[in-house]
């Protein structure tokens, strides 16, 4: 489908759910940022999942989202049970302008609900020349080390960074692979790799079914299960938010609003050595880059730079959507 139809649709979809048109846009547009990076998990595949949650009054389609202003950097968002979108894409602006003011800001957002791919808004404090740091809490999909039972979320950690080029964003669930990709496999019946997730009784599965009735597989072990911990600890416990597995599943849970926190820290990076920060990161690249390639490699990528070149390689292409969520979208607009 063209970009600027299903644009259109999306628009026409989430005003019909009652969104402002201003927040129609942004939702409409991080869905098909989502779907131009191939990042499906958390494109249009979701669309349903928003709609019913709105129609069932879990997410407020019109929030009153209270930006309460702690110090020059800090600040502290109640996102009204807003859709996640919009909740943090206030925060990223507040972000912003704190660390534009003072060389520091740290945001805090309680009451959201799920935001989608963290790079969406790392993505806008670089471009204003900010490193930046974005964490949300999930629902339960990991089983804490040690433990049987699912209670972390697959809890992203994303980092950005200027280069001054093609800007550095390591953007990764504290799981193998992130849950939407589980969720799409799922829907459009197909498997998922192995070694990612088990079943209930504890053992390897690559169906998509029992992996979300059993847990995830965290990344590195013990490693991966303490940072997802950590993410929650930021996400959730220091916001205000729900932790603790507390967390609503979006596609499952309906017993009440998700209650997601998100925590946002930018930096500007001319705070210890002013504009010889760009022509060290500059530096610092070259220097991995031209590290002698392992077998197979013919290029050392830094993290963002190949999502960065599928988005340019997409950007003017119809966006291919299957006939099931293609039948959804219709059936939501029909409203
Ligand atoms: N909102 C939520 O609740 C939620 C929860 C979990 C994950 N997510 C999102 O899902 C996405 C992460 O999914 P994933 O863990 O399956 O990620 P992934 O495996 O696709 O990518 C992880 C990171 O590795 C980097 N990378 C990939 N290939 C590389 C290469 N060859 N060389 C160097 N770097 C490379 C990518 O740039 C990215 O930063 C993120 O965007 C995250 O924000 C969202």
């Amino acid at each position: 489908m063209k970009k600027n139809i299903l644009r259109a649709k999306l628009i026409q979809i989430f005003s019909k759910y009652q969104l402002s048109k201003k927040h129609s846009e942004i939702c409409a547009d991080y869905l098909i940022k989502a779907e131009l990076i191939e990042a499906k998990s958390h494109g249009l595949i979701r669309l349903k999942m928003y709609c019913d949650r709105i129609k069932k009054r879990l997410i407020n389609p019109r929030p009153k989202i209270k930006i309460k202003k702690l110090t020059s950097s800090i600040s502290h968002i109640d996102a009204d049970n807003s859709i996640g979108f919009v909740s943090a894409q206030t925060a990223i602006n507040q972000a912003i302008k704190n660390a534009k003011k003072t060389g520091i800001g740290l945001v805090a957002v309680k009451k959201s609900g799920h935001y989608g791919l963290s790079s969406f808004y790392a993505d806008q404090a670089v471009k204003k020349n900010l490193i930046v740091f974005c964490f949300t809490n999930a629902p339960p999909a990991l089983a804490p080390h040690g433990a049987k039972k699912s209670l972390f979320g697959t809890n992203p950690i994303c980092f950005g960074v200027p280069t001054g080029k093609v800007p550095f964003i390591l953007d990764t669930s504290t799981s193998i692979i992130n849950r939407g990709k589980i969720r799409r496999a799922h829907k459009l019946g197909e498997k998922i790799p192995y070694g990612v997730a088990l079943n209930k009784s504890g053992k390897i599965t690559t169906n998509a079914k029992e992996a979300l009735l059993g847990s995830q597989l965290p990344i590195a072990s013990f490693k991966g299960s303490g940072l997802a911990w950590m993410v929650d600890i930021l996400s959730g416990v220091l916001t205000g938010s729900s932790h603790g597995g507390k967390t609503k599943d979006p596609f499952d849970d309906f017993t009440g609003p998700q209650n997601v926190g998100h925590l946002f820290i930018t930096i500007d990076p001319k705070v210890f050595v002013g504009l010889n920060f760009i022509k060290e990161i500059k530096k610092n690249i070259k220097i991995v880059k031209k590290l002698p390639k392992a077998k197979g490699f013919s290029s050392i990528l830094y993290p963002g730079e190949r999502k960065n070149k599928v988005y340019k390689k997409n950007l003017n292409k119809d966006i291919s959507i299957p006939s099931k969520i293609l039948k959804e979208m219709d059936e939501l607009n029909a409203i």
